[in-house]
């Protein structure tokens, strides 16, 4: 059975930043064990390190399939502030 996805703030995310965490797709990443891998180089990913990185990937390579190769980096899902407050 699938362990339900752990749910992120936007603020949890930023604090994420020292760990490489992204958001594509409002899915979490932490993309550190890829940061060597990347044909782009670390500095490109390191911009989305922290926050949303949906956009500007897609305006670079909207054809990379990211929840393929990102699957092992996959350690939640973004989810709005309030929906957590409450
Ligand atoms: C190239 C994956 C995020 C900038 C590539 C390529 C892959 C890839 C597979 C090769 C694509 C090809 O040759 O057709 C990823 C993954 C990302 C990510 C999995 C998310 C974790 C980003 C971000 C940026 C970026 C956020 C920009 C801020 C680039 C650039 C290249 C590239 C500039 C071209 C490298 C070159 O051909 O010289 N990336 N990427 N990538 N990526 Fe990313």
């Amino acid at each position: 059975k699938k362990s339900s996805p752990i749910p992120y703030t936007e603020s949890e995310i930023s604090r994420g930043r020292r760990d490489a965490w992204t958001v594509l797709g409002g899915k979490v990443y932490n993309m550190t064990p890829y940061l060597p891998y990347h044909p782009g180089g670390e500095p490109e990913l390191l911009r989305v390190a922290g926050k949303d990185g949906s956009k500007l990937f897609g305006e670079v390579h909207p054809w990379v399939n990211w929840e393929g190769m990102l699957e092992g980096c996959l350690i939640g899902v973004a989810v709005a502030e309030e929906e957590i407050k409450q």
